[in-house]
């Protein structure tokens, strides 16, 4: 796979999320500072779309019953271990937001 066109940058609020499909997974797009962050919108909990949560600094906050995820690691900030939500490679190309699903960021 390689990277898909999803959105464009100026779609992207500071602050909030925004869901976007690419090969049938709700993706949340976040825009932290000049960072993109790409992960799977659905909480483990259950499931609700992350991109419509909360952002305070680089942690969503998931607005159906408050758990916290880092968009930098995809794990809650308080538990770094067990399973983190899927993240993406993402880039921006002259003012369009791209993501990649076979680069998953949580790989080690
Ligand atoms: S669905 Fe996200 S905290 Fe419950």
């Amino acid at each position: 796979m390689a990277y898909q066109r999803v959105a464009r940058l100026d779609q992207l609020p500071e602050g909030r999320g925004l869901c976007v499909q690419i090969d049938g997974i709700d993706v949340g797009l976040f825009r932290v500072g000049d960072e993109i962050h790409a992960m799977e919108n659905r909480c483990p909990h259950a499931g609700d779309p992350l991109s419509e949560g909360s952002l305070d600094g680089s942690v969503v906050q998931c607005p159906a019953h408050g758990l916290k995820f880092d968009l930098r690691t995809g794990f809650r900030p308080e538990h770094g271990d067990g399973f983190p939500i899927p993240r993406f490679a993402v880039r921006v190309v002259e003012g369009s937001v791209e993501v990649d699903l076979a680069q998953s960021l949580n790989l080690r």
